[in-house]
């Protein structure tokens, strides 16, 4: 499975990317608010500034929500760099582009999915990405690891090449249940792929090969 990191705070992507396991970045029009990043000169200018930083897909979300606007915008973010990838909400004219992009060559990551059905119609128009949410489905007591489940299902049975990129994830407990539902990638939040790391045993286990390797060379 592919690791993402979901944010646009460049201190916490040169961080997951210094881990050296990082694949991707996802961003949306809130993560890049919170780091106060307004203008559209200037989020061009932080696409590319993330793409500077990780070799890997970087996800770019259109602002607007009619086709002509989305392929505008989304041309224009394709054009700054090789591995922009045009975010798309799911909705009918998001598939309408999503479509036109595809037969473009440009790549693109179907947002805002919370159904298989809406899942069906980003493979068919063919998206490169499908984001299941599934923290914002966990917050309304439905179940966003079997949404995914569900379409890692669809896609294999129908043989979509369309990858599930599983979003909204919170904790690191959501990273290991994506690993078990088949997910093509997780796009996480830096908390949570540190969260992998730790475990006790390996703390208690590292503390006494440390202590034993002193007591005989001190
Ligand atoms: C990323 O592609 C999504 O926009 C993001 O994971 C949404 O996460 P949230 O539900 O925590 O805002």
């Amino acid at each position: 499975m592919k690791f993402f990191i979901d944010t646009a705070n460049l201190d916490q992507i040169r961080e997951a990317n210094d881990l050296g396991v990082l694949d991707g970045v996802t961003t949306n029009p809130s993560l890049m608010a919170k780091e106060g990043i307004k203008g559209d000169e200037n989020c061009r200018k932080h696409y590319v500034e993330i793409c500077n930083i990780v070799d890997g897909d970087v996800s770019a979300e259109v602002i607007a929500t009619d086709y002509e606007g989305m392929i505008k915008e989304g041309e224009e973010l394709a054009a700054l760099h090789p591995n922009i990838v045009v975010k798309v909400p799911c909705i009918a004219d998001g598939i309408k582009a999503i479509k036109y992009f595809t037969n473009k060559g440009i790549r693109t990551n179907c947002t805002l999915v919370f159904s298989p059905g809406q899942a069906l119609l980003a493979a068919k128009a063919g998206a490169t990405y499908v984001s299941p949410f599934v923290g914002r489905l966990d917050d309304i007591s439905s179940d966003g690891i079997e949404l995914v489940e569900k379409i890692v299902d669809m896609y294999a049975y129908y043989g979509f090449n369309t990858q599930v990129l599983a979003a909204s994830i919170r904790h690191t407990q959501h990273i290991i249940q994506c690993i078990e539902a088949g997910a093509d990638v997780a796009t996480c939040p830096l908390s949570a792929i540190k969260g992998l790391l730790k475990h006790p045993l390996t703390d208690s286990g590292l503390a006494t090969f440390l202590a034993d390797h002193k007591k005989v060379n001190s």
